[in-house]
């Protein structure tokens, strides 16, 4: 950035819409400028942070006019918690954009013909929706700036979620709009009992100490998974952890924990300890059971995710004969949601314990019409994996963020099914994709769903069909 521009302030700038990834869109000098915290029709003066030869970005400092739209933010943390960042936009406004930035992508990247855009699927809880989240301990609390300046002595140890771009640093949360039932009780008491019995709280730069990370996950059902993750082998100190999370939270039906004094939080390599209960939580969706272990994906919206894959089944519109291959299917819940539908569905997944769940899935529901593998999408669904399998008159494919690798793009377009179900979490890449499987097919359906209201996430399920001449 040139140094000319840096911590320039751009004063009343005028904030016009929303761009990709949440941040607002104005002009200054002929270039655009992004800005993050402030709604479109606010009028603001801007410190830049970032200055290009053709955009700039910058924050917020002064607020001279704010936006018709903008409603009272309903958390405490909001601003400094990375967590919900649209709570200043009144939900249906939050809709409107998250449809309007399926339609941007499309448009700039995807550059094909479009049907209409379908109005955002809305989530019936904007708050509380969420059935998973995942608390960092850590000796470095973030300080306001008040905190600070007043220079009193204050407990630096927190439970709660990391600050964005700053990862030691820890807001300290006591209550997080995001997660029913007994999650904020949880996370509070279990910080209280490790502060009162002096429990060391993890160091993130100097990865030392015993309480490292909580995760709890929560069903529709009532059911609640709690696990802790220790950064230091103490079985006695581990005990006195878990026997308290035992007693005080009977509600808890799998109450797991897991030593980790590797460099990261995650544990998918990791053994896990059940200390009480089963060994996993049950999620339950039209009448069908979805066993979830400590390891397995979920959809985090446990509701809309109910709804979403109804818009992905009836996309597909089966009639009972067709083969379905669901790509990417995690614990195999979409393929046991449309498995009685089809005559067979062969799923495919990277992560092996997910593979085994979805087994188990089909398994515990009396589905016999599925077939799993467990394996690299790019590597798995090559010539030989398609010679031994019918070929699919429907593909679901619901990849990651980062999209489909192009090998696997290439072997859709090889595989012609008259119809592919495209579920995605990021549109930009699902835009990127559908430039190529132009080739043979039409977007003729786009539906957008709303998983995460206040933020500006947005899932997107498309139907594409193959063209005949
Ligand atoms: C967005 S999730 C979809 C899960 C599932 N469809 C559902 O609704 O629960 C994407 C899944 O793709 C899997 N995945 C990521 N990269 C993969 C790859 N290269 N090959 C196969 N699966 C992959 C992840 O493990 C994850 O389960």
């Amino acid at each position: 950035m040139s140094r000319k521009m840096k911590n320039k302030i751009v004063t009343n700038l005028q904030i016009e819409r929303i761009a990709s990834e949440g941040k607002c869109v104005g002009h200054h000098d002929g270039k655009v400028v992004f800005v993050s915290g402030v709604a479109p029709g606010d009028v603001v003066d801007v410190r830049i942070t970032k200055g290009k030869s053709s955009f700039m970005e910058g924050e917020p400092v002064a607020f001279h006019q704010y936006s018709k739209d903008r409603i009272d933010p309903f958390c405490s943390h909001f601003g400094t918690c990375g967590g919900c960042k649209w709570q200043h936009i009144n939900y249906d406004l939050q809709k409107t954009y998250k449809r309007q930035q399926v339609l941007d992508q499309f448009q700039r990247i995807a550059k094909v013909a479009l049907p209409e855009v379908l109005p955002t699927l809305g989530s019936e809880q904007i708050q509380y929706y969420r059935n998973k989240l995942d608390f960092t301990f850590s000796n470095k609390k973030w300080l306001t700036l008040e905190q600070i300046r007043s220079e009193e002595d204050f407990d630096r140890n927190a439970l709660g979620f990391h600050i964005p771009k700053m990862f030691d640093k820890i807001i300290d949360v006591d209550h997080c709009y995001l997660q029913g039932g007994i999650s904020n009780d949880v996370r509070n008491e279990l910080r209280s009992f490790a502060l009162e019995n002096k429990l060391s709280f993890y160091d993130i730069r100097n990865q030392v100490g015993l309480l490292r990370n909580l995760i709890i996950r929560t069903t529709s059902t009532g059911q609640t998974m709690v696990i802790v993750q220790f950064g230091e082998s103490d079985p006695e100190s581990i005990d006195q952890v878990m026997d308290f999370l035992k007693n005080r939270f009977p509600e808890i039906t799998s109450l797991l924990y897991v030593i980790n004094t590797k460099g990261n939080e995650t544990f998918h390599d990791l053994e896990l300890v059940t200390f009480a209960g089963l060994p996993y939580i049950e999620e339950e969706m039209e009448g069908l059971k979805f066993r979830i272990g400590p390891k397995s994906f979920y959809q985090t919206n446990s509701e809309q995710a109910y709804e979403l894959y109804k818009v992905a089944r009836n996309f597909a519109s089966l009639k009972g004969d067709e083969v379905v291959y669901d790509l990417y299917t995690g614990t195999g819940t979409i393929a046991n949601f449309v498995a009685k539908k089809a005559k067979q569905v062969i799923g495919v997944e990277y992560v092996e314990a997910a593979i085994e769940d979805a087994k188990i899935n089909s398994q515990i529901n009396g589905i016999e019409n599925t077939l799993f593998y467990a394996g690299d999408m790019k590597d798995i669904l090559n010539e030989e994996f398609i010679q031994n399998h019918a070929a699919p008159d429907v593909i679901i494919t619901d990849p990651p963020r980062a999209g489909m690798d192009e090998k696997v793009v290439q072997m859709l377009l090889r595989l012609e099914a008259p119809k592919v179900v495209y579920v995605s979490c990021n549109p930009a890449t699902q835009a990127r994709d559908v430039a190529l499987l132009a080739e043979k097919y039409d977007v003729v359906k786009i539906q957008p769903v709303d998983m995460f209201p206040q933020t500006y996430h947005v899932e997107n399920v498309i139907l594409l069909t193959k063209r005949t001449s």
